[in-house]
């Protein structure tokens, strides 16, 4: 258990998460769109591949899902105390889990219903890339998980809200809303459980979380033709993850009562890390 934090602590994140979000403001793909009004045709065609393009990310979820399996298993591997914690951790995992999935098929759904792709076409497309293999290697300490998906939720955020701005489709603004209040909720559950690791192992934190930084690789950037498709997208909405630093930074400034070296000098690097150029200007 050394390298968690507790089981209780850990609960109330799990509990904080759960209550979040009210029955009633519940969605789904198959009743909360109108997919009948949904028109590809208001789309230009680096918006059209932005939508196959985060469709293709949104989609990888069992391989995000595998990962968190494979790290905090709920099975005879783990002695009892560490069960305990890690089926905390699993009230969260199948919930996000059957967002992200939401996420997927409500996109799929979109790209459908729009008139941009047949279903067959688009599932075997998607296969291809669901195929290919997610990785966090090299992870050694819990916390490199939640801040991995703290700085990956609000980028997917952030994306969200920026490709939302230009689109006229009201189906894909509304879509898009969805999903980007989704996202901004699962961040919020990450930053909530890296602060907990920071309260509790504090400076032995810094050097985790500065690993995540230096060799931070969006998911599927490993996946053939993604910087051409990434570069091609770019002028629609940037998708850098660099974007979430700010927040990460706020969240472990606002974490430690008090600034020591250690985390001082992992902010100062978290901040070196941001793209400083932006492509297509302020915002
Ligand atoms: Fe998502
Ligand atoms: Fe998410």
């Amino acid at each position: 258990m050394s390298d968690l934090i507790s089981t209780d602590d850990l609960a109330q994140a799990v509990d904080t998460f759960l209550a979040a979000l009210p029955p009633q403001r519940r969605w789904d793909a198959e009743h909360s769109l109108d997919w009948a009004a949904a028109d590809a045709d208001h789309l230009t065609d680096g918006q059209r591949s932005a939508v196959e393009f985060v469709t293709v990310i949104e989609d990888h979820l069992p391989g995000y899902f595998d990962i968190y399996h494979r790290r905090f298993p709920v099975d005879a591997s783990v002695d009892p105390a560490v069960f305990a914690h890690h089926r905390e951790l699993y009230h969260f995992t199948v919930r996000w889990a059957a967002e992200e999935d939401t996420h997927a098929r409500a996109l799929a759904r979109y790209q459908r219903s729009s008139g941009m792709r047949q279903r067959a076409e688009l599932r075997t497309d998607l296969a291809g890339y669901g195929r290919q293999p997610f990785r966090l290697d090299g992870y050694t300490h819990p916390v490199q998980f939640f801040t991995y998906a703290l700085v990956q939720e609000k980028a997917t955020q952030i994306y969200y809200r920026q490709l939302r701005a230009d689109i006229t489709d009201p189906v894909l603004d509304d879509l898009l809303t969805k999903l980007a209040r989704d996202e901004a909720r699962h961040f919020t559950f990450f930053a909530d459980v890296v602060t907990r690791y920071l309260r509790v192992h504090g400076d032995a934190m810094a050097a985790p979380i500065r690993d995540v930084v230096a060799d931070f690789r969006m998911p599927l950037a490993d996946i053939r033709g993604y910087w051409r498709w990434a570069l091609r997208i770019a002028d629609v909405a940037r998708y850098d993850h660099t974007d979430a630093y700010e927040h990460l930074i706020a969240v472990v400034d606002r974490a430690v009562d008090h600034r020591t070296d250690p985390i001082d000098e992992l902010l100062r690097f978290v901040e070196s890390c941001r793209t400083v150029t932006t492509i297509g200007g302020p915002r």
